[in-house]
């Protein structure tokens, strides 16, 4: 992220004397990516650093390493995500679907908060959360980073953070990332600023709401992710949010996918148009994210607003449906549907998708959807995930298994 951030009381020249509050000697934290080389925050910790724990780490209430489900022939994936149950916090709920060796893919459906004094760090992944359903903060150490329906957050590995819902319930679409996840670069100038034709404004992101340190002795826990996805919790005797202030590149932030500004072309265009994030250094590692969003289908007179089949061999596929606007899998999807297309296996639009789609050519769609694409990575369903598959989703495509009818006019078709 390149837009620098500066919040609170810091001092005027970095790693000098300081007092946060006033007579306490303030204790200085850096946290960065890429090995001081990339992007990093400075945070002021009021009087005592986040290294100080009151008790031994213990065993932490979760393990969140992806259980593989049993080997299958090659084929795609339909998992209904609608069928998962609600219940837990956002942590427990928390059930990987999909893995790779770089990837994470999960889905919680919390019906509570964090229980109060216990906080969550992702020490091994980078996140990013997709808002299906509920509303609240990301609380965090930078500060709240509001959420609801529609919204991402992204969250930079090693950000402590709880979740506080105001919703009774929520559902979450999260995606981790060995690798720093950012907008997509192909949309920024030297300069780390969005081009002024990208679909995405680096100023219409939300930062995190700067709230004054808790100075505040107790017992705190924070569960901390690691490994190969296994929990730790670690027990401090002061608030984990204790900045007196920070400065920085590093933090978490969130960004209303209805402020991906859709770019239509008078034919058909693909994916990269549609891109919002990235993780890693495509086209050689990572993945990218796209975010189909309401826009106009191509207007060209003979123009097929339905997609062609692809076969793009370098990428797994995962998208996960917030509606069921999409002309191109019409009968076949339903909110919260989560596919996992195979590089190794083409797709395409369903049954006459094609044919249909004629009649939506220069029309407004209602779509939304976020979509990732993992580079050179295949990626995996795990056994829980493989509970709520259509089992029978390799012959939706087959003409007996799909449906001619309808002029498809309301429906959404660029993927
Ligand atoms: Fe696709």
């Amino acid at each position: 992220m390149a837009v620098i951030l500066k919040r609170g009381n810091l001092p005027r020249t970095p790693h000098t004397e300081f007092y946060g509050k006033s007579g306490v000697f303030s204790l200085e934290e850096i946290h960065g990516i890429q090995g001081f080389s990339g992007a990093y925050s400075r945070k002021m910790h009021v009087r005592r650093y986040p290294t100080e724990q009151v008790a031994p780490p213990k065993k932490g209430p979760m393990d969140l390493t992806p259980q593989p489900a049993p080997r299958h022939p090659l084929t795609p994936y339909h998992m209904l995500t609608s069928k998962i149950p609600y219940g837990g916090d956002p942590l427990s709920s928390r059930t990987p679907v999909i893995y790779g060796p770089a990837t994470v893919i999960s889905i919680a459906k919390p019906q509570r908060s964090y229980a109060e004094n216990v906080f969550f760090r992702n020490g091994q992944m980078h996140e990013l959360y997709f808002v299906q359903e509920g509303q609240g903060f990301l609380s965090t150490e930078y500060g709240r980073v509001p959420f609801s329906p529609g919204y991402y957050a992204v969250v930079p590995k090693g950000t402590t953070y709880r979740i506080d819902c105001s919703s009774g319930r929520a559902w979450f679409f999260i995606i981790e990332s060995i690798y720093p996840i950012g907008l997509a670069p192909h949309y920024l100038n030297v300069e780390g600023q969005a081009k002024l034709m990208a679909p995405v404004v680096e100023t219409e992101i939300e930062a995190p709401i700067f709230e004054p340190p808790k100075d505040q002795e107790g017992r705190f826990w924070v569960d901390v992710k690691h490994g190969r996805g296994e929990t730790t919790r670690l027990t401090l005797g002061h608030h984990p949010f204790d900045l007196a202030g920070w400065e920085g590149a590093l933090y978490p932030y969130a960004f209303d996918i209805r402020n991906h500004h859709g770019i239509a072309r008078e034919i058909h265009t693909a994916p990269p148009m549609h891109q919002t994030f990235q993780a890693g250094q495509a086209p050689f590692n990572g993945f990218s994210v796209c975010s189909f969003v309401s826009q106009m289908e191509g207007w060209h007179p003979k123009e097929i607003p339905a997609p062609y089949a692809h076969y793009n061999v370098d990428s797994d596929e995962v998208m996960f449906f917030s509606n069921a606007h999409y002309g191109a899998r019409k009968g076949v999807v339903e909110p919260g549907s989560l596919t996992l297309h195979p590089g190794s296996l083409p797709h395409s639009p369903q049954g006459q998708a094609a044919w249909r789609s004629r009649a939506s050519r220069g029309k407004m769609n209602n779509r939304l959807a976020v979509m990732l694409d993992t580079f050179f990575e295949s990626l995996a369903v795990t056994a829980s995930g493989y509970r709520y598959c259509d089992k029978k989703y390799a012959l939706s495509w087959h003409r007996a298994a799909t449906s001619a009818s309808g002029n498809g006019a309301e429906m959404a078709y660029g993927t």
